[in-house]
């Protein structure tokens, strides 16, 4: 940011330093309504924190402008309208930040001259890990869970009772076991796994799909861009119900108002809550000294990425109640705290260009070219920017400065424009509207209601060669024709050297052999190796035939339905064929299949029956040797209808060939237990799934139980 040539706080005189606080307070108000009200954020964390440093800077020079309810002493921004909203018995408070090991040592110091402590007394901190979720507050009378708030501005947070009631881990409705007091508060974090959370935005992605299969508009359905994003609006759903869905978990670490006060240690308060049926994190540890505090620290950076859940930094908390009581607050912080925070996982950067990319069904897709910046760790050159409307919604322009963040496994985004930083003079982006590899129009469609697509497409079919090079990729990949030796490099370089066009010419590639065996890196082994795989798939599932045409709308579900549904290629061709005219019993058969709807029959009927498309399926099956009906779901087998769990290492197969068998014998395969989980098979390395499962009495099963069930 532009802050490095503000003045050093210490040399502000009186007037200045007024000035800044005001334009300060103003400017950070606006940031924390952006992020804590309207879940977008316009700087990044690391930004913003600065200017809460200025800020508390100036106000420890200058004490008397730090003003009562100040944005200084308030934490995060008054409710959102919609929910009722809840006073807080006890305020619910932030932490101070360090960034530096300085900043640890200097609270450490604090604390010791704060109680006067000589340098022999023992000073026991617990650290534990800083979830990057949402606080919540839940309130519990006699034992019974009465009220559940979110932070809100500190002071006062709404009220989403019914909705934390939905959760279906961590929060006990009753507490547990005994000794607990009449009234208590438990704090802590409500959060989404990194997992659970990848699941979900995937199904939110399959869900606008779906719609807009159907014909209908997915602008209501919102696709998270990290696990707090997910659990924030998870949370802050108005129909519970919605909640219910939603892969929810609840780590408590502090406490509000409690009728018989704690005493002793925040270590013997956390056995306490843990005996009440509150999860706690696991990684927690007892530290004596700032050595101690740094090891830790550093193991967690170590951890981070392996953690199940998203982490922002580390908490330090000094262990006995009585000096926790000692210290107190400054403002909106408790002094026996402080938040170790890791460098950020967003950051700032210029968008030098914007490219457009073409998918294999012909999707326009920018790509922000971004001066390589460093998010969280890793380097960051491209971030996507989705498609044409979100390029407007975002007003993002080339020569912008733009927020880029990293989350999970998702590819970078752009979050927004600092527009304070555009330069004079830049212009809208024109998305083109012609293919930018093959030069054939570009259209948005337009669905059955009107409603425009928000993609753009290439008319060019398997004629544009990004599209041809993206389809051959999808034809050659793992749950298509999973052709071993040929990936997107390959693809790439058999198109350029014009071998390939179409999935049939993969199966020519013998003519080229000796050619190939004289291009750089593929020696006889390798070329050997490559045709050989080839062969073997002349022979391929029906299902992976139908998956591999990469029809739009059919993914591996639907193509399973069909192939299911029509047996060979012959009966299937023959029957779109009479289903060209989309009416008639042909058409009423296609569209009887599960998980079909008039768009999808369309897509399929018109891949098979349009004449560029039909050859590419002709010459393929003139190519193959047999296609292999898929076989039919058990109804009748001991795990039909079952819903099953997989985890940890299998031995016997691999995840997905399991995963198909059970699936074949007509069971569920799910991604994490629940009450309706009949059996999780575990294999050695199996972790919380497992722990899940024992906690909630479902029958886990080793590999070879597993297969006893099933018959071998
Ligand atoms: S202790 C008096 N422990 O981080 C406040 N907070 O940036 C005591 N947070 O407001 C909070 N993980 O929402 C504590 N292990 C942890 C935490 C944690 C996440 C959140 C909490 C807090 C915010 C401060």
């Amino acid at each position: 940011m532009s802050r490095q040539r503000e003045k050093p706080v210490a040399e502000l005189g009186p007037r200045q330093a007024k000035l800044e606080h005001a334009r300060l307070e103003q400017e950070i108000a606006e940031h924390d309504k952006r992020y804590h009200q309207q879940d977008a954020p316009t700087i990044s964390d690391a930004d913003y924190d600065a200017l809460k440093r200025r800020l508390l800077e100036i106000e420890a020079r200058f004490p008397e402008l730090a003003t009562l309810g100040g944005v200084s002493s308030r934490v995060g921004a008054a409710p959102a309208p919609g929910f009722a909203k809840v006073r807080h018995s006890k305020p619910m408070l932030s932490l101070d930040n360090a960034f530096a090991e300085e900043d640890v040592a200097d609270f450490l110091g604090r604390i010791r001259r704060f109680l006067n402590l000589k340098t022999t007394d023992e000073l026991t901190i617990i650290a534990e890990p800083k979830i990057d979720g949402l606080s919540a507050s839940l309130r519990y009378e006699h034992g019974e869970l009465v009220r559940a708030a979110t932070r809100g501005d500190g002071q006062e947070g709404e009220d989403v009772t019914a909705n934390v009631k939905t959760l279906k881990y961590g929060v006990p409705h009753r507490l547990e076991g005994k000794g607990w007091p009449d009234v208590l508060e438990v704090r802590g974090e409500v959060y989404m796994t990194r997992e659970d959370f990848l699941a979900f935005r995937a199904a939110q992605e399959e869900l606008a799909k779906e719609r807009e299969a159907r014909g209908l508009s997915a602008a209501s359905i919102r696709i998270p861009v990290n696990p707090r994003n997910a659990a924030a609006g998870s949370l802050r759903q108005l129909d519970p119900e919605v909640t219910a869905k939603r892969p929810l978990r609840f780590f408590g670490y502090s406490w509000g108002e409690v009728s018989e006060p704690f005493t002793g240690t925040l270590s013997s308060v956390r056995e306490k809550l843990a005996s009440w049926g509150f999860t706690l994190n696991p990684h927690v540890e007892v530290c004596h000294s700032l050595e101690d505090l740094l090891a830790y620290y550093r193991k967690i950076s170590g951890l981070r990425a392996s953690l199940p859940f998203d982490i922002d930094g580390v908490v330090y908390k000094v262990d006995r109640l009585d000096w926790q009581d000692r210290l107190g607050f400054i403002s909106r912080s408790p002094r026996w705290a402080i938040a170790h925070k890791f460098p950020a996982e967003q950051a700032e950067t210029l968008l030098e260009n914007i490219d457009i990319q073409v998918g294999r069904t012909g999707t326009l897709t920018p790509v922000a070219k971004l001066k390589p910046v460093n998010v969280g760790g890793v380097l960051v050159s491209n971030a996507t920017l989705h498609n044409e409307d979100e390029i407007k919604r975002k007003d993002v322009r080339i020569g912008d400065t733009v927020i880029i963040q990293r989350a999970g496994d998702v590819i970078p985004q752009v979050v927004s424009v600092v527009l304070e930083k555009r330069p004079p003079g830049a212009k809208e982006f024109q998305f083109p509207t012609k293919c930018p590899i093959c030069g054939q129009p570009a259209e948005r469609e337009v669905d059955a209601a009107g409603g425009e697509d928000a993609r753009r497409r290439c008319t060019g079919g398997v004629s544009c060669p990004a599209q041809a090079m993206e389809g051959l990729r999808h034809f050659v990949s793992r749950n298509a024709f999973d052709i071993e030796g040929i990936g997107e490099k390959q693809i790439a370089a058999f198109y350029e050297w014009g071998w390939i066009r179409e999935p049939a010419d993969i199966f020519k590639l013998t003519k080229h052999a000796d050619s190939l065996r004289k291009k750089e890196g593929y020696g006889e082994t390798s070329v050997n190796n490559l045709l050989r795989a080839i062969e073997q798939r002349r022979t391929i599932g029906f299902d992976r035939f139908i998956y591999a045409l990469g029809i739009r709308h059919v993914g591996q579900e639907r193509a399973r339905l069909v192939a299911i549904h029509y047996e060979t290629p012959e009966r299937w061709l023959e029957a779109m064929d009479a289903a060209k005219e989309r009416e008639g019993e042909a058409w009423g058969d296609l569209n009887s299949i599960d998980k079909m709807g008039d768009v999808v029959a369309d897509a399929i009927v018109g891949f098979c029956t349009r004449e560029q498309s039909r050859k590419v399926i002709d010459h393929l099956l003139a190519e193959l040797k047999e296609v292999v009906p898929p076989e039919k779901p058990v109804t009748n087998s001991a795990v039909t209808g079952k819903t099953v769990v997989f985890t940890g290492s299998l031995e016997k197969f691999t995840r997905d060939e399991a995963k198909a068998r059970a699936l074949s014998l007509g069971a569920k395969v799910a991604g994490s237990v629940s009450k309706k989980t009949d059996y999780v098979v575990a294999g050695p390395g199996a972790g919380s799934k497992l722990a899940e499962a024992q906690k909630l009495g479902v029958t886990v099963l080793s590999e070879d139980d597993w297969l006893k069930l099933i018959g071998g």
